[in-house]
């Protein structure tokens, strides 16, 4: 296939970004997203070009790191899939593709398509654990017992890998489904009840402190979320908040 790419190029922080063309050629159908993205870059090394930076680690969609917005649309036209395992056969020759980092104002960019998730981190620090003793005394975790259907829900919380796709798709840039994941996989345990209060408290502080918007229940979030989270934690997220609130 033949390609005519839209990139957003920004060289740093502070610089202003702007939309570039470049043409790819020889992109097969088996490729994913990111090895065009190699082929594009070993092109502009060759022609002596600075290549484009992108975010990317594992490639087998456990990481969360690979975050580009796609004719439009966090991690593309594919469904439950993240940007690296979108495939070029989503796509036509002689297709037009435009490539934007992910939009956020909690989310700056750092340079080209790479953006700081580091408000995501900022929310996990604030009380997405629970506390251990670890002094000898530690219960054999296979002594508390969990009923099947809360141990499925929060083990399906657990699946978010952090990627702010939810983010990007929201009109609002609400972190509401990220946020709710990470309050459900443990709220929904009893290892995790005890602190759940605090925590719910403490993780949507810091989610209004980083400057992530308000939910209105528009949904895009779970649409194009690659792990298929619910919103069904955001309404959780929602009574557990109202509950530790009043208390
Ligand atoms: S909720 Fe889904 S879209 Fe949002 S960060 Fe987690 S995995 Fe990504
Ligand atoms: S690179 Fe790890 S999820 Fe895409």
């Amino acid at each position: 296939m033949n390609l005519t790419l839209k990139i957003w190029r920004q060289k740093n922080a502070e610089a202003k970004g702007k939309m570039t063309t470049y043409q790819v050629s020889d992109i097969s159908t088996d490729m994913s997203f990111l090895e065009m993205m190699d082929v594009l870059n070993e092109q502009l090394i060759a022609k002596g070009e600075e290549p484009v930076a992108f975010d990317h680690d594992c490639r087998e969609g456990i990481c969360g790191s690979c975050n580009l917005q796609i004719n439009g649309e966090p991690h593309g036209p594919d469904r439950g899939v993240t940007t690296c395992q979108l495939h070029m056969r989503k796509f036509k020759d002689g297709d037009t593709i435009v490539i934007e980092p992910f939009r956020a104002k909690a989310f700056p960019v750092i340079k080209d398509l790479v953006v700081d998730r580091t408000s995501f981190d900022r929310i996990q620090q604030a009380g997405g654990y629970i506390s251990v003793n670890t002094s000898g005394n530690t219960q054999d975790a296979n002594s508390i017992p969990v009923d099947k259907e809360s141990a499925d829900m929060s083990f399906y919380a657990a699946t978010c890998i952090g990627c702010g796709a939810c983010v990007a798709a929201c009109k609002n840039a609400s972190a509401m489904l990220f946020t709710s994941a990470k309050v459900s996989q443990f709220s929904l345990l009893p290892q995790g009840e005890v602190e759940a209060d605090r925590r719910v408290l403490a993780m949507v502080e810091q989610m209004d402190k980083e400057g992530f918007g308000n939910c209105t229940n528009t949904g895009a979030c779970e649409i194009e979320c690659p792990k298929g989270i619910s919103l069904e934690n955001i309404a959780r997220m929602n009574r557990d908040y109202l509950k530790a609130s009043v208390k």
